[in-house]
């Protein structure tokens, strides 16, 4: 296994495993290494089958059903572990542009880390291209990565002495209000009621700490909702700079993993007339961020 780093300290690419294939709890550790310290790796030319990705994934961790699988009903993909992030329906064509559930996945446009509005949230995110749209005046449908521990590091000593101890309520329900979104099916406000978080976290991993931000976090806990948000929206808009962010060009074939506990991420505009078809594995953490070491 060979390692490339594409910033210093942020995003590898990983060459030299097909991870079709068995892999050994040695390489499981390597893995691990790299993502503690790189948080974000890009490995090229993998051609797995929902099994492989499913079977790769779970060698990290327990891994999540989402929201979308969680809610019953029919499915394109057969594993309620496989998440579909993709604008095909049931049948493989193209959602129309009113169809609620592209409504609803068009929260990820918004910076955010998955599922930080549930209890305990998640920790590895796995992609895989198996369709991806050709390039557009739009877009290409490219992913962007942002570095929340370089984020938290870039932040003057008095804003982290500021913000250190605070904890935020994460809600999927604001997090789609920012773009519109409120047709929930009936029920899914109970099941999943806001959860809070640590605004910074202790990695485990690297021991650096960063930024527990997300589209989905509404405010502070214990402040006015208004100057929680304020507080978010600066945060955000400091760590989505530039210079943190790492922005992926999809390729038929490539696997991405990144860890959710000190990263962003947010899908970017595409022609919406042309598949987009990736897969996703996601990994449980084990308990609350309100329990971790500080
Ligand atoms: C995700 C996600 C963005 C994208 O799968 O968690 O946010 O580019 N995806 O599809
Ligand atoms: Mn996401």
């Amino acid at each position: 296994m060979e390692i490339r780093s594409i910033r210093q300290d942020f995003a590898a690419e990983i060459a030299g495993l097909d991870l079709s294939r068995d892999i050994d709890a040695e390489t499981v550790q390597a893995i691990w290494c790299a993502i503690d310290r790189y948080a974000v790796l890009v490995f090229h030319d993998q051609r797995l089958s929902d099994p492989q990705l499913h079977d790769f994934a779970a060698r990290f961790g327990e891994l999540e059903i989402g929201r979308s699988a969680a809610r019953g009903g029919p499915r394109r993909l057969a594993i309620p572990q496989i998440g579909d992030i993709s604008n095909l329906d049931l049948y493989g064509n193209v959602r129309a542009l009113d169809d609620r559930r592209r409504l609803d996945s068009l929260g990820n446009r918004l910076w955010h880390t998955d599922a930080s509005y549930m209890p305990v949230p998640v920790v590895l995110g796995m992609l895989h291209a198996v369709a991806v749209p050709p390039a557009s005046a739009l877009g290409g449908g490219e992913t962007e990565f942002a570095d929340m521990r370089a984020a938290y590091d870039a932040l003057p000593a008095a804003t982290r002495a500021a913000i250190d101890g605070l904890i935020i309520e994460h809600d999927v329900f604001w997090s789609r209000a920012q773009i519109g979104f409120t047709e929930f099916p009936a029920g899914e406000r109970e099941q999943y009621p806001p959860s809070p978080q640590k605004l910074v976290r202790l990695h485990p991993g690297s021991k650096r700490k960063t930024l527990y931000l997300s589209a989905h976090a509404s405010h502070v806990v214990g402040w006015p909702v208004a100057d929680g948000r304020l507080l978010l929206l600066d945060l955000t808009t400091h760590a989505t700079q530039p210079m943190f962010v790492y922005r992926h060009e999809w390729r038929v074939g490539d696997v991405v993993i990144w860890d959710n506990r000190c990263t962003m991420h947010r899908g970017r505009p595409h022609n919406e007339h042309q598949p987009r078809d990736l897969r996703r594995a996601t990994t449980l953490d084990t308990g609350s961020t309100l329990h971790e070491a500080a």
